[in-house]
């Protein structure tokens, strides 16, 4: 976990607007393989948010999703691997949702998103998602 701690110092040191932004961290979330997962992100004053997986020692963007100036949204997938990811919700209310669908061990890991507050950069609290008991947290 030193790594991302350190990734979440440096996204402080570029502007930390939730004090309660600390990813660290409620009890795992412990799922089943095969089973659908829905994450919400909710930063609400952000037009922009992406969605980050902190898994085995890698920091992988997901998704970003974007609000245009004509209030269309528009969805990046950052990840090869993309086909059981989506993403719901709507940009303007902040929450925008993560799904994963029929998540596998390799999906283990801290999620969370991140998005730009009045100019900042902002991060929600993350959701560590635990497959099959496998995560060992030290
Ligand atoms: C997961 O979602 C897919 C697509 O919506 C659905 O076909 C599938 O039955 C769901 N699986 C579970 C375990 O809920
Ligand atoms: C989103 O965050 C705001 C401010 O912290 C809170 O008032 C609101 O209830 C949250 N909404 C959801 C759906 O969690
Ligand atoms: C994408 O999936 C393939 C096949 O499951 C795997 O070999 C590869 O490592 C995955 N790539 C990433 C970036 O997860």
């Amino acid at each position: 976990m030193a790594g991302f701690i350190w990734i979440l110092t440096l996204l402080c040191v570029a502007g930390c607007h939730q004090a309660s932004a600390s990813p660290v961290l409620r009890s795992p979330w412990m799922v089943q393989v095969g089973q659908n997962v829905t994450l919400t992100c909710n930063l609400t004053s952000s037009r922009e948010i992406t969605w980050y997986l902190f898994g085995s020692d890698q920091l992988l963007p997901l998704l970003t999703v974007q609000q245009t100036k004509f209030g269309q949204e528009t969805v990046n997938f950052h990840s090869a691997n993309s086909s059981r990811i989506s993403t719901g919700g709507n940009v303007e209310t902040g929450l925008v949702s993560l799904e994963i669908l029929e998540v596998e061990e390799k999906d283990a890991g801290l999620y969370f998103c991140s998005g730009r507050c009045g100019g900042d950069v902002c991060v929600n609290r993350g959701t560590l998602l635990d497959v099959n008991g496998k995560m060992v947290i030290h």
